[in-house]
């Protein structure tokens, strides 16, 4: 059916980089994804205890490096000392936690970057930072719309995506529209015509999260997305 069909190229979002094949929110995966193709990279950021932005998943390491404890209880150095790519293999050794600073500076203008927020404190931290890298090619997102609604107020231009997590995406839509965002990421198995095409009618891409099998990439294209995120780019 062509008039539900995307004409052109869906945008490419490497979740938390081409993290299929690297360490997950790693420069090694940021760097696969580029090599790969991706048009942009998403990542995941906490508040170091020192108050940096930086790029990791949980709100603690104990899954994705050799350490323990709470993102927010460890000083940068302490992080910057862990192993966060062993856990994935062993080829991965060393690889550390980067700092979003670092990820900025290396994108560049190369590379769009989805900077999604998952601790709340660290909402001033990256508004902050991204004074300091005027020309990069930012979108802010995350599942805190309360956040994403006081960063606007800082920020009239910054391009924000609001995150779902649920089949019930008609209020979080609507509160996306008032907060002029410019995307809103609904899960990839809850994103239907009908969703596409109200985001679409009001002003909203579509970015559904997360889809790695080539069947199911086809589908959100038949259903109009502008993009999608994958572990797969
Ligand atoms: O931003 C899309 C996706 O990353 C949201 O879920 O848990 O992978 O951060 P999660
Ligand atoms: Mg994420």
């Amino acid at each position: 059916m062509k008039e539900f069909s995307s004409q052109i190229k869906p945008f490419v979002w490497a979740h938390r980089g081409a993290s299929a094949f690297a360490p997950e929110n790693s420069m090694a995966a940021f760097r696969a994804a580029e090599d790969a193709g991706a048009d942009g990279i998403e990542l995941d950021v906490h508040l170091s205890r020192d108050g940096l932005p930086v790029v990791i998943h949980d709100e603690t390491v104990d899954r994705t490096t050799d350490g323990t404890g709470a993102v927010a209880g460890l000083t940068v150095p302490e992080l910057l000392d862990l192993d966060a790519g062993s856990w994935f293999s062993p080829e991965f050794a060393g690889e550390p936690i980067p700092l979003l600073a670092d990820v900025l500076a290396w994108a560049g203008e190369r590379l769009r970057l989805n900077i999604e927020i998952k601790s709340e404190d660290a909402g001033q931290a990256v508004l902050d930072l991204l004074g300091q890298f005027p020309c990069a090619r930012v979108l802010v997102s995350s599942f805190n719309h309360k956040l994403l609604r006081r960063m606007r107020q800082h920020d009239n231009g910054l391009p924000i995506g609001f995150l779902v997590d649920s089949r019930f995406w008609r209020l979080a839509a609507k509160r996306a529209r008032a907060c002029s965002a410019e995307s809103f990421h609904p899960p990839a198995r809850h994103t239907t015509r009908a969703l596409v095409s109200w985001c679409h009618n009001n002003g909203l891409k579509v970015f559904p999260w997360t889809v790695d099998s080539r069947s199911g990439k086809r589908s959100l294209c038949r259903a109009g997305v502008d993009g999608y995120f994958t572990n797969r780019p």
